[in-house]
């Protein structure tokens, strides 16, 4: 049963929030011929083949390579390390969290570990504590020249030859560009297995690439509800009806928030911790894709709505006291879930006691759904937007389709704005100088 993702809008309106933060239907009326020339821009460069990520659903044959790869290794690793970064970690990270004891994944799936960052204590830990002989490592880098990721690889690359010797290479698995960079480089020369990046698909929208695709079916993730689940989102968000299209209604209400209202600030607040993984992924994907210092005709702009997470129920008792009445800079994104697969009752033990025979009777789901109802219902009494994502279930399906939409929506922000979502010049910056300050030249 295909577990459809609900979008709900309302709760930006200026009939619901007020005026102070929300929108009205004449804001949202005025830019129908942007909305429309917009859409009509990225369907262009689509079809001139400018926005791979869009067709990566469709690309069943890496999908079948993919597991049946992950099928054989499976069999013989216990654990699995993902070297990568940015967006070479936060998808396929959310992914496993979000999937990862799903009870349809495969049982004999290994341990999946992340050390996305170069932390020493940490990533010393994490060494310390595997066995070379039954470990994958799964080296991810698009540029392959990545300080971080090229640093693990090489202390991993080390201990492998050390205590593997001539075998060490069947414990090394790459994910990078066809033909450039070190690691493309070193997969020729030393016989490395190595999975392909499409050029054209940036870091942070790689997640149905083997950057995700490939860490998800070693931890035996269901890909194929993935793919389809972000196949009818692709869908979905280029039909021609503008105004039902989540992708562009999600960009167009944080967008507008932001340059009519001032909202500066979008906080994505999934009420299941398995989703925390995915508000990760997004932060990165609106904020590297969009803060921006130049639109595309060369002019400053400095564009950016920080997007910052928060867990529900947890940070109502650390945060939300600031989103209701510290300054009207932002608009919460909930996540919610309707069915979390299992419930657990909580018992009736004082029967006598009514403030505590309340509680007995009640599930842990009902209590956590209704508290993302009484904040979303107290922060449009206080006059605060929000947005909410409803999930039926946390499965791959409906996980897919988020990724899609959310992929879609940046996109468009950016063509909308007049800005190149798809570089990050800030990012490679840090890179450079990295580079320069360890060489003693800054
Ligand atoms: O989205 C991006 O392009 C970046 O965040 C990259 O994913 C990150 O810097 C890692 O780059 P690479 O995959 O080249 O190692």
């Amino acid at each position: 049963m295909k577990s459809d993702i609900r979008w709900n809008f309302a709760n930006i309106g200026q009939d619901q929030v007020g005026e102070k933060s929300g929108l009205s239907e004449d804001d949202i009326a005025k830019m129908s011929q942007q909305l429309a020339a917009t859409h009509n821009d990225l369907k262009e460069r689509r079809n001139r083949g400018d926005l791979p990520f869009y067709n990566l659903p469709e690309k069943v044959e890496i999908v079948e390579e993919i597991q049946q790869y992950a099928e054989d290794a499976r069999k013989r690793f216990s654990d699995v390390v993902v070297l990568g970064i940015g967006g070479s970690s936060l998808g396929p990270g959310a992914l496993q969290t979000a999937l990862g004891r799903n009870p349809e994944c495969a049982a004999d799936a290994p341990r999946i570990h992340f050390p996305d960052n170069v932390d020493p204590f940490e990533f010393d830990d994490l060494l310390g504590r595997l066995d070379l002989e039954k470990t994958l490592f799964n080296v991810v880098t698009k540029s392959g020249g990545t300080p971080e990721t090229l640093a693990q690889y090489l202390i991993v690359r080390e201990r492998l030859e050390h205590k593997l010797k001539d075998k060490y290479n069947e414990h090394l698995l790459f994910t990078t560009d066809p033909v450039k960079g070190h690691l493309r480089r070193i997969a020729n020369s030393e016989k490395i297995r190595a999975f392909e990046i499409d050029p054209g698909v940036g870091g942070r929208f790689s997640i149905l690439t083997p950057v995700g695709l490939l860490p998800a079916a070693l931890g035996g993730l269901d890909v194929s509800g993935l793919c389809e689940g972000a196949s009818a989102a692709e869908e979905e968000c280029t039909s021609d009806e503008l105004l039902i299209n989540p992708a562009y209604r999600f960009a167009l209400s944080l967008c507008l928030l932001r340059d009519l209202k001032n909202v500066g600030t979008v906080v994505m607040m999934p009420y299941c911790n398995r989703l925390l993984g995915l508000a990760d992924w997004f932060r990165q994907l609106w904020a590297e894709s969009l803060g921006k210092r130049f639109n595309l005709k060369g002019e400053e702009v400095f564009w950016g709505q920080t997007p910052e997470k928060a867990l529900g129920a947890t940070d109502q008792h650390s945060m939300v006291q600031l989103y209701m009445e510290g300054p009207f800079d932002k608009v919460i994104c909930f996540l919610e879930v309707e069915d979390h697969g299992v419930d657990v009752v909580i018992p009736r033990i004082y029967p006598d006691q009514p403030d505590l025979d309340f509680w007995g009777g009640r599930t842990l789901s009902e209590l956590i759904n209704a508290e993302k109802h009484a904040t979303e219902s107290a922060l449009r009494q206080a006059g605060r937007p929000s947005i909410t994502a409803v999930f039926p279930r946390v499965d791959a399906y409906a996980v897919g389709q988020f990724l899609m939409t959310l992929e879609i929506a940046t996109v468009f922000a950016g063509a909308f704005l007049g800005i190149n979502p798809l570089d990050q010049p800030g990012v490679e910056l840090g890179k450079v100088l990295t580079k320069k300050r360890l060489a003693g030249e800054s």
